[in-house]
């Protein structure tokens, strides 16, 4: 992993060790370009899980031990915006035949195993093989008027709702950063408790520009938007919890009325800073459907 640390500046000490930290734990134990492999080696259950590498928005201060996990924007034909999964192929895994998701995107592995944390790992939709389709589709309550006013619950996101993305705003921090929006994700017909919670978010042109600037992430950036959109799994790596981009005018409080805020217990995430990480992501359950490859 090349050195970043020339690229923040003194008063963002906080980037530099959370690269450190990411760069020497690779190196110490796995040498990097090896996560991929002991995925699969550490899984107690060979149902994924282990050593995993993911790109994600940036925990920036309070108790979240990572960002939370990006999702790959790709827009389709007629102007609707999925998240990438990577579909599902059949390995050998501690001598069974076992379904993974699993491909090479922007310079890294990403798989489903970015999403095992916090029980997501029970849930249907990051199964390999799950019957869903891709798109984002809007929740159902949102902390935006905008997406209560114009849109309904469960349309799938595209878009052209998203035109004003260069001047929105709302009574929290600066307008011209971006247009957010609360979604849902591979989860049609599945109980709310089951249900992927996303954030997408359109990223102001000139926001964007600093993103392109800033970040060591040049690759996976590129890979991963389209048009502006980022997304990502909406689930605090802390407890869980669902933070937002300018939802509640309590960020202010923490300087957090222009980033991603989790009211639970004050962590901060920047959205504008792609970050690479390393965690242990839990093993899918028993009972999901990895069988179907025996
Ligand atoms: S800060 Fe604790 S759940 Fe988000």
């Amino acid at each position: 992993m090349p050195d970043e640390s020339d690229k923040y500046p003194e008063e963002t000490g906080r980037r530099r060790f959370v690269k450190g930290v990411v760069g020497s734990a690779a190196l110490a134990t796995i040498g990097v370009g090896s996560a991929a492999t002991l995925n699969l080696s550490t899984s107690p259950t060979g149902r994924g899980g282990g050593i995993t590498q993911f790109f994600g928005i940036e925990i920036v201060s309070g108790p979240a031990p990572n960002g939370m996990p990006q999702i790959p924007v790709e827009i389709d034909d007629e102007g609707y915006l999925r998240g990438v999964f990577p579909e599902p192929q059949t390995v050998e895994q501690q001598g069974r035949q076992v379904q993974v998701a699993r491909t090479q995107i922007g310079g890294i592995t990403y798989s489903s195993e970015w999403f095992q944390y916090c029980g997501v790992q029970t849930y249907p939709g990051v199964r390999p093989d799950a019957d869903q389709e891709n798109y984002f589709r809007y929740a159902d309550s949102a902390p935006y008027q905008w997406q209560n006013e114009d849109v309904s619950a469960g349309d799938r996101m595209n878009i052209d709702d998203f035109e004003d993305y260069e001047t929105w705003g709302n009574d929290i921090g600066a307008a011209g950063l971006g247009k957010p929006a609360m979604g849902t994700w591979r989860s049609q017909d599945v109980p709310p408790a089951g249900t992927l919670p996303v954030q997408v978010l359109r990223v102001a042109p000139d926001k964007f520009e600093e993103m392109q600037a800033n970040v060591s992430a040049g690759q996976w950036l590129e890979a991963s938007t389209q048009e502006n959109f980022v997304a990502w799994l909406n689930k605090c790596t802390h407890f869980c919890c669902v933070p937002s981009f300018k939802g509640t005018a309590q960020s202010a409080k923490f300087g957090a009325s222009n980033e991603v805020y989790c009211p639970c217990h004050q962590s901060v995430y920047d959205p504008f800073n792609p970050t690479e990480y390393t965690f242990v992501a839990l093993p899918r359950t028993e009972g999901d459907s990895d069988e179907g490859g025996e």
